[in-house]
Order: C-alpha cells, then sequence, then structure tokens
C-alpha cells in the first residue's frame, strides 16, 4: 500500500475543498494519505482585518514567516510521494507553506521525496512558484509535478474581487462582476490529477523522477500576467524593505509605511495594471519569443496540454 502525505493551508476552505477533490479518487484507490493542516503559531485571520491583511506583506515577500505549530504525522511512517497545496501571498508562497517548507521537519518529510505542487490562486503564481522551486529543492525533495489553479473571471474583476473576499469574507456576485475564487467545475474536475497520481503509484512511477500528470492540462501560463509579475515582484523587494525598517511584524508604528504601500497598490491597480495590459496586448507581436520563452520555462514539469483529457 502506497502513502501519500498532503500537506496544505487554507483559510477559506477553497483549497482545502481542492484537496478533497483530488484525493478522494486516491482514498478510493486504496492509497493511505494522511491530510497534514498547517496550523501557524499564531492564527492569521480570515477575513482579514485590512492592517493584518497588508502586515503580512513584507514577511511574505522576504521569506520572513511566522512559524507553524508542530506536525501532527505519525513519525513511523515513510511517504512514497507528497503533495504540497498551497495559495499565493503578495506573489509569494504563503506563510505557513514557506515555514513549513524552511523547518527541519519540514525538510526532514522531503529530503529524497518526490514532490507534486498544487496552487490555487487569484491568478498570479509564476514568481511563487520559482520561489516554492527553490524551497523545495533546499529541503532535498524533487519536484515532479505542478497543478495550477486560477480565477477565472478577467483580471481586472477579480482585483475587486478578491481583496473583498479576503476582507469581508464575501465571494459572491458583486456589481455585477462574477463570483470570486475558482468555481465549482474547476474543483470538481481537480479530481483527474488524483485519478492519475493514484494509477501512476500503482506502476511505482513517482519512482522515475517523471511527471506523472502530463496530458491533464495541469496549467495555463497567461505570458503577459507573468510579465506584469515580475515588475510587480522587483517592486515588492523594495516596499518590503522600506516598511521593515519602520518596524516588526505587528507592531503598530508600520501602520504609516504599510498605508502607504496600500495607497501605492491602490493607484498602480487602478493606473498601471491596465496600461500594461494595454500595452502588452499591443506590443505583443514584438514580444512573442519572450512569451514563448515564459511558456516554455512555466509550464514545466507537468505541461499545458490535455492529450490525455481528450482520450479519456
Ligand atoms: C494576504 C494575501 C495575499 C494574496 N496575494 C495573492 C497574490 O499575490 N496573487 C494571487 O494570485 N493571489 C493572492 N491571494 C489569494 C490567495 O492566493 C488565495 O487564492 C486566497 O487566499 C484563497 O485561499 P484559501 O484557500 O487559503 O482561502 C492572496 C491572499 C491573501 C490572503
Amino acid at each position: 500500500m502506497k502513502n501519500v502525505l498532503i500537506v496544505s493551508y487554507s483559510q477559506s476552505g477553497q483549497l482545502s475543498n481542492i484537496v478533497a477533490s483530488l484525493a478522494h479518487p486516491l482514498e478510493t484507490e486504496g492509497v493511505r494519505v494522511h491530510h497534514e493542516v498547517l496550523r501557524p503559531e499564531t492564527p492569521f485571520p480570515f477575513p482579514w482585518p485590512f492592517f493584518a491583511f497588508l502586515d503580512v506583506f513584507p514577511e511574505s515577500v522576504r521569506l520572513d514567516p511566522r512559524p507553524n505549530k508542530p506536525l501532527s504525522i505519525p513519525d513511523d511512517t515513510a511517504f512514497d510521494l507528497v503533495i504540497l497545496a498551497w495559495t499565493v501571498w503578495y506573489l509569494s508562497p504563503s506563510q505557513p507553506v514557506t515555514a513549513f517548507l524552511q523547518s527541519a521537519e519540514g525538510k526532514r518529510r522531503l529530503a529524497g521525496k518526490p514532490v507534486v505542487s498544487v496552487v490555487a490562486c487569484r491568478n498570479m503564481w509564476s514568481s511563487a512558484f520559482d520561489t516554492l522551486k527553490t524551497l523545495v529543492r533546499e529541503t532535498g525533495g524533487r519536484l515532479v509535478d505542478h497543478v495550477a489553479l486560477t480565477d477565472e473571471s478577467p483580471a481586472l474583476a477579480s482585483f475587486i474581487t478578491t481583496p473583498r473576499w479576503m476582507l469581508t469574507g464575501r465571494r459572491d456576485r458583486f456589481l455585477g462582476l462574477p463570483p470570486a475564487g475558482i468555481n465549482a467545475r474547476q474543483t470538481k474536475s481537480v479530481a483527474r490529477f488524483g485519478s492519475a497520481l493514484a494509477e501512476a503509484l500503482s506502476l511505482n512511477e513517482e519512482k522515475s523522477g517523471q511527471p506523472m500528470l502530463s496530458g491533464l492540462h495541469a496549467v495555463k501560463i497567461t505570458p503577459h500576467l507573468v510579465m506584469s509579475e515580475r515588475t510587480g515582484r522587483r517592486a515588492f523587494q523594495v516596499w518590503s524593505g522600506v516598511v521593515r525598517l519602520f518596524g516588526r511584524a505587528g507592531q503598530r508604528r508600520r501602520i504609516p509605511a504599510l498605508a502607504l504601500f496600500a495607497l501605492y497598490l491602490i493607484v498602480v491597480i487602478i493606473t498601471i495594471v491596465p496600461l500594461h495590459i494595454i500595452l502588452q496586448r499591443l506590443t505583443a507581436p514584438l514580444l512573442a519569443r519572450r512569451a514563448a520563452a515564459i511558456i516554455r520555462h512555466y509550464e514545466q514539469p507537468s505541461g499545458t496540454d490535455s492529450a490525455r483529457i481528450a482520450h479519456e
């Protein structure tokens, strides 16, 4: 019998539902699944008070997270595969996931293991994925697959509906905009990855080091979003350093710097983001080679194609 460890952290339950959909075929195919839900030492609130939402920004970007409570994994279990289910905070892996990957216990659990990454976020996961790959490599784990689920609504709509959801807990239709987050159809269809993993495990394919989820439309790459993210990432590095000059996480003296950062974000979202999108569309033919390189990079390891879905 194969043993699979799923590690996740979800606030609203969105990622937990995705994990449940993924795990179901594994469990029904006789795989033993241990689901470890990360628990920060001091829980992060949800919905988020405004300044608490901003206050996690610098430490998320600088990979200086709040620690987690010890894990509840039985010490005598050796896992054949680890599934890391994570979300993105400020273009970085969420703090509980970073803390897990940096911890001695996390490193011990991942060392030498094949790791499948499953991210569910608004729509910007590429920089966070680069960071996650480095963190997994540093544990000694081998990232063999990557699945990305993103909000299907237009980017400008989710710029409004996601913060509303995070700050109020409400993700329903709002001002004619679609509901926030990953929809029920997407969540249900994640089961295809669970079925493919169950089959691969039955054939010992997890030992091969090759992706097990190719041909299942594991990711979709939008090059212009990746380009925007790279710009955002550089700005976040600067801003996170500036805010940290004002004080540590949770200290009231950071509030003025965080307020300034919030203002910056709002101005960028209203002005620069739409302009950036228009400019990128206009210059698309000139950027075709760069876009192709981005797709080649971020479609690794599991790929964008759906060949196996069509045949099933
Ligand atoms: C503090 C914070 C920052 C976030 N930053 C991003 C981001 O940079 N990119 C993105 O696509 N989603 C971002 N999100 C959305 C999350 O990735 C995720 O979709 C959402 O928190 C729901 O996940 P849950 O399962 O934990 O409830 C952010 C959420 C939070 C709470």
